[in-house]
């Protein structure tokens, strides 16, 4: 058994006090990608704070000893496409030297469970048009492509 395989990912929901870790973590994750990110520290504290505004439920952190990865899903979002209350995964990211293990998929995992909880059975997200591993992972857990915005592909999944 690897050391990763005996420790346990923990996941539990984000309160005030986890952002400082959330904008360190959300820099980190999105190196290279910056097109598709905030960059300056004030956008990202002002993006945590509306996160939390808009589903604090739906907002977790897996943690595996020290933070690794976040996901925000908000059940109170309704798609501009099917004009219908959804899950709408607006974050979902895991520091770069976690990935691969399967904590993304387990935090998807979480906020689909969540979104169910909340009767919201159409999980919609929007990707960057060039962010071809964030693609490729949304393909192997079952969402399609479906529909675009600017650089933005819409991609959804029914659960
Ligand atoms: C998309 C993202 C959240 C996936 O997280 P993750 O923890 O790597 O996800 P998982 O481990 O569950 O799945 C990753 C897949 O890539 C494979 N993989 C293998 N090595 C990898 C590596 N070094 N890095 C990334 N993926 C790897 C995994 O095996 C897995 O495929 P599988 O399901 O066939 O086993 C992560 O890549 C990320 O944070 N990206 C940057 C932020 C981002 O783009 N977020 C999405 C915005 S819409």
């Amino acid at each position: 058994m690897s050391t990763f395989e005996r420790m346990k990912i923990g996941i539990r929901s984000v309160n005030r006090d986890d952002l400082d870790t959330f904008v360190n973590l959300y820099k980190i994750s999105y190196q290279g990608l910056e097109d598709y990110a905030y960059t300056r520290n004030r956008d990202i504290k002002h993006y945590f704070r509306w996160l939390m505004s808009r589903d604090k439920d739906g907002f977790f952190i897996a943690e595996i000893e020290m933070p690794v990865g976040f996901v925000a899903c908000d059940t109170n979002w309704i798609s501009f496409f099917d004009d219908t209350r959804v899950g709408e995964i607006h974050e979902l990211f895991v520091h770069p030297e976690w990935r691969g293990r399967g904590i993304g998929k387990e935090l998807l995992t979480t906020a689909i469970e969540y979104a169910k909880s909340k009767n919201r059975f159409l999980i919609e997200l929007w990707v960057g048009e060039t962010n071809e591993l964030a693609k490729r992972f949304y393909q192997k857990n079952g969402f399609v492509e479906k529909g675009s915005w600017g650089k933005w592909i819409r991609m959804i999944k029914k659960v």
